[in-house]
Formats: C-alpha cells, sequence, structure tokens
C-alpha cells in the first residue's frame, strides 16, 4: 500500500516514475490476481480493449481519498478506485471511466466521484459519449454519507448528460443499492454473463423482508435482468464481448445531439429489390412469420445490432444501416404472441424511440399489430399508462419517421405505430396489409349481431360478413384513398422506397411547440 508521503529520497523524474508504477498496480498484485481468478478483467485491461491502441490519456491518476476514519487515513492508493480519461473508440472520441475492484472493492468515496462527474463535464462540453465500466462494491462504506453525496453528484451530471451526449453502461462486476441507478439513467446497460449482478437490494435484505431465497444470479444477473426486468439493453458472454459491443454501439450514433451519426461507404449495387420479400407473408393471415426476416431483407447485409432481445420478444427493436446510414427499427413480431403491443413491448419500444429521436437516428416502424394484448394484468398494471408511452414517443419524435405495414395494422395500435396521423413523414403498405378497426371476425360479430341472429344459418350469416367486412376493409386500399398510406409498394421495391425516403427526408426540420419540457405518461 503506497504511502503518500514516502519516496522523499527518489529525484524527481525517479518519483513520478514511482508514482506511475504504483498507480498502474491499483490494490496490488494480489487483488489484480484475485480478480483474475474470478475471470475477471482489471479496470485498466478493460479500458486497454475498449480504446484505439495508445490512445488513452489518463486523467486524475494520482488523485487519493481525504478520508480519515476506520484507518482509512492510513490506507491509500493512487487512483482512488476509478480509471477516468479519454481517448478514441474506433477514431472518436470518447470519455471513459473505469471502476477498480482491486481497490476497496471499486467502492465509490468523495474523490472516486470527484472523478467521475470531472469526466462527464468535459464529455458534456466537449459533445462525445461516456462509457461506465462498473464493478464496485457501492458507497464506500468508511466514508458514510460523503459517499452517498458523492453518487447524488454522478446521477445529477447523468441527468443533465441525458440527450446531449449518448452513455453507455457496461456492468462488469457488484452493481447494488442506489449505485444501479446511475446506469438506469443511461442510455443503454450491458451485463456480462455471471460475472454481474445489479439490484437494489441484495438477497440477504430480501430473504430477511420478504422470506424469500434468492441468489444473486436469480435476483438480478445478466439473464435475469436482459429477459425478467427488462433493466440491461445486452447480455454478454463475456467481458471482452461486452466491450466489442460497446464499440458496436457506438458505431450507430452521433457524438452527441447536435450531430448525426457517420454514415459507412455504400455503393449502390444498381438493384435493390428484394424478391425474396415478396415471398415472406404467410397467406394464411393468422400464420406467423419472423418480422427480422423482413429487417433482413430490407437493410443492409449483417448490419442489425438489435437491442433487448431477450425482453418483450413480442417487438423487434433495433438498429441498422441502410445504404451505409445509420437507422432505429421498430417492428412488431408476429412471431411472438402474434405480435401484439403489452406493456412490456410500449415501453421498450418507447424508450428506444426516445434515443433515436434525441440523437438524430431516424426511425422505421415495420408494423404488422392485433392491437392492445386485453386482461386483466396487462390493465391492472396499466397498459394504458404504459402503452400512452409509445404514442408519445412517436408523437413526439422529430426525425424523420417511416412506416411500412406489412400486414395488420389494428385498432388504437395502428395510430401508436408511427401512423401518418402523429406525425410520420412516409407511410407505406405492402398489398398484404389490413387497416381497420379489428380483425374481421370480431368486427362482424359486433356490426351484424341480430342478422346473424336472426339468420337460418348463423355459421354461414357470419362467414358472409365476415368476407364482406374482409374485402371492404382488410385491405391497405380504404387507407390509400384516403393518403394515411403514401404508397401501396411490393415487398420487393421496399429497400428501394426507403432508401429513396430517408435520403429525400435527410435535411428534415421539425420543431415541437415551445415548453418547458413535455409530460410522458410515466
Ligand atoms: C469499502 C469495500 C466495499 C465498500 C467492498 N469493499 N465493498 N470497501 N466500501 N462498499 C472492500 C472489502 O473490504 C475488500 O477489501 C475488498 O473491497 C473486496 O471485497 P470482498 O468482500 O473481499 O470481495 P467479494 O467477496 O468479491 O465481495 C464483493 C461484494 C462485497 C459482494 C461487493 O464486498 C460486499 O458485499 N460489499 C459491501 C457492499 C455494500 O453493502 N455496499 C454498500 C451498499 S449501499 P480488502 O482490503 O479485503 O481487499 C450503497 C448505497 C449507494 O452502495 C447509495 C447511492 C445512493
Amino acid at each position: 500500500m503506497p504511502d503518500p508521503h514516502a519516496h522523499a529520497h527518489l529525484s524527481k523524474t525517479d518519483l513520478l516514475a514511482r508514482k506511475n508504477e504504483e498507480a498502474l498496480l491499483g490494490g496490488g498484485q494480489a487483488r489484480i490476481d484475485a480478480q483474475h481468478k474470478k475471470g475477471k478483467l482489471t479496470a485498466r485491461e478493460r479500458v486497454d480493449l475498449l480504446m484505439d491502441e495508445g490512445s488513452f490519456e489518463e486523467i486524475g491518476k494520482f488523485v487519493m481519498h481525504r478520508s480519515k476514519d476506520f484507518g482509512l487515513d492510513k490506507e491509500h492508493y493512487l487512483g482512488d478506485g476509478v480509471i477516468t480519461g479519454y481517448g478514441t473508440v474506433n477514431g472518436r472520441l470518447v470519455y471513459v471511466f473505469s471502476q477498480d475492484f482491486t481497490v476497496f472493492g471499486g467502492s465509490l468515496s468523495e474523490t472516486h466521484a470527484e472523478k467521475i462527474v470531472k469526466i462527464m463535464d468535459l464529455a458534456m462540453k466537449n459533445g462525445a459519449p461516456v462509457i461506465g465500466l462498473n464493478d464496485s462494491g457501492g458507497a464506500r462504506i468508511q466514508e458514510g454519507v460523503v459517499s452517498l453525496g458523492g453518487y447524488a453528484d454522478i446521477f445529477y451530471k447523468n441527468t443533465l448528460a441525458s440527450g446531449v451526449v449518448p452513455q453507455l453502461s457496461a456492468i462488469m462486476g457488484p452493481c447494488a443499492g442506489g449505485a444501479v441507478y446511475s446506469p438506469a439513467i443511461t442510455d443503454f446497460i450491458l451485463m456480462v454473463e455471471h460475472t454481474s449482478y445489479m439490484f437494489v437490494t441484495g438477497p440477504n435484505v430480501v430473504k430477511t423482508v420478504t422470506h424469500e431465497e434468492v441468489t444473486s444470479e436469480e435476483l438480478g444477473g445478466a439473464s435475469t435482468h436482459s429477459a425478467k426486468s427488462g433493466v440491461t439493453h445486452f447480455s454478454c458472454a463475456n467481458e471482452v464481448v461486452a466491450i466489442n459491443h460497446v464499440k458496436q454501439l457506438l458505431s450507430y450514433m452521433p457524438q452527441n445531439c447536435e450531430e448525426t451519426a457517420p454514415a459507412q461507404p455504400y455503393e449502390a449495387s444498381g438493384d435493390e429489390s428484394r424478391p425474396v420479400l415478396d415471398k415472406l407473408i404467410p397467406d394464411n393471415a393468422n400464420q406467423p412469420y419472423d418480422m427480422r426476416e423482413v429487417i433482413e431483407g430490407i437493410i443492409d447485409p449483417n448490419s442489425f445490432l438489435e437491442v433487448h432481445q431477450n425482453f418483450a420478444e413480442n417487438i423487434v427493436v433495433g438498429f441498422a444501416r441502410l445504404a451505409g446510414r445509420s437507422i432505429g427499427i421498430v417492428g412488431n413480431q408476429p412471431a411472438v404472441l402474434a405480435g401484439v403491443l403489452d406493456i412490456n413491448a410500449s415501453t421498450k419500444a418507447a424508450r428506444f424511440v426516445r434515443f433515436c429521436d434525441a440523437f438524430n437516428i431516424p426511425l422505421l416502424v415495420l408494423e404488422d399489430v392485433p392491437g392492445f394484448l386485453p386482461g386483466t394484468d396487462q390493465e391492472w398494471r396499466g397498459i394504458i399508462t404504459n402503452g400512452a408511452k409509445l404514442l408519445y414517443a412517436f408523437c413526439e419524435a422529430t426525425v424523420p419517421r417511416i412506416t411500412v405495414i406489412t400486414r395488420k395494422a389494428y385498432g388504437g395500435a395502428y395510430d401508436v405505430m408511427n401512423s401518418k396521423h402523429i406525425g410520420a413523414d412516409m407511410n407505406y403498405a405492402w398489398p398484404t396489409a389490413e387497416i381497420a378497426v379489428m380483425g374481421a371476425k370480431g368486427a362482424a360479430e359486433i356490426i351484424f349481431k341480430r342478422e346473424i341472429a336472426a339468420a337460418d344459418d348463423p355459421a354461414a350469416k357470419l362467414q358472409e360478413k365476415v368476407d364482406e367486412y374482409q374485402e371492404k376493409f382488410a385491405t391497405p386500399y380504404r387507407a390509400a384513398h384516403r393518403g394515411f398510406v403514401d404508397e401501396v409498394i411490393l415487398p420487393s421495391q421496399t429497400r428501394q422506397k426507403l432508401i429513396r425516403a430517408f435520403k429525400m427526408l435527410e435535411n428534415k426540420v421539425d420543431t415541437m411547440p415551445r415548453k418547458k419540457h413535455g409530460n410522458i405518461p410515466l
């Protein structure tokens, strides 16, 4: 453990070299070995993996805590448990903080917090993303409220930075108690399977309060948060995968809210038609298909980065490239629960839409939705408020917005899923589109109830009325006659149409009415 007043005998340059060596060792070799034994990398190894080689510049390497209680006046480590600085990822500036578990378990002290806040301030002033690599036992227990204040300073900065610069949080170890709220405010969370966990209260407290027996992994591991709670957007097999994912994610984003995402070079192949899409929609409207196949059929090859892959799978969201340009995609997923909108699907998509809008990433909506999920569970848990989040998020979005209705667009869900009425710029429909208040059978049963009951053969009558409704409304043409749909297109033409339309919308300017801020139904 370094003594801050030692080394008085060294020359000035030797002193600097010695301090640099000390800082690199964090909490010491034994603790570094222990970290490796747990299958975890050290904070510095993570930074090295993330940054372009040789680009990292450290800030605050010699910072030490100022605590005196519980023997801390005799225990100092240069850097105080967090490595902070800036560098480049794929040639673009980013700021990073990486918590060092070998120093007091990566716990957050007043000075540790100050270092994080310092790089967040720089990031906001200079317009570049902040990457947090989290591995911490939480508040530095010996410091008490001073540490809690440090957390609050970070939460406050996270909130101020929200929508100004992208903020990504990779959880690579413990993240418990109030500490979870910093990642929660950031734009994307990535967790590493088996070595990271997040919870507000751990298994012991849970057992005392609710008498539930649960392991850390079950309570707050990567699989739990990627599939059950949706807290994490990505569950990564190991730390290397997680860091590569961070880099990939960044490639779809601009540096800040004033810029657009970098485009990749794109050579038009001449023929952008994709005949495979013409065969995708099953003849039977109740048969599922995988919306990911539609996505893959439209976008640049292998460019889809799915977000929240294991959560609310009845909606698919993610980033992709179209003719080299970054877009955000929201697609109903007919292969899961028929693509119905429920609470989780609505909040998942709403948050994604807001991210894309905040950072000027155009939105593509692929629609095949039978409506909102009925039932007491959904109603009592607030499908009204939560569905409204998605509606609000689309209404508020000023980025270029295009919808393609592939099949069903029923009821309120038609309005919600980026309809013309709530500000979509271009609305396309495939010939298989069915745009109606509800499915033909349900509709016929309600509006022809008496006629059907009075018929000699009610079943035949019902079928006749279903067919009639189907023919009139279960097509894209009523909507196209009104101009609610701009064009009915062949699936194979979709890619070409979208490339042109997004290009046409490239310089779109749209603003919201002047206000302090809206009041999204949280
Ligand atoms: C100071 C801490 C610490 C902490 C760990 N250490 N957490 N020091 N403050 N919060 C130190 C340990 O003393 C130990 O020091 C070293 O870090 C490694 O810890 P171990 O327990 O040996 O590691 P491990 O077995 O891997 O367990 C990790 C752990 C455990 C699960 C995180 O350390 C733990 O439960 N820590 C306390 C967590 C906690 O209750 N934090 C406060 C929560 S409240 P040595 O010298 O032996 O290497 C909170 C509120 C935030 O955070 C509120 C924000 C609003």
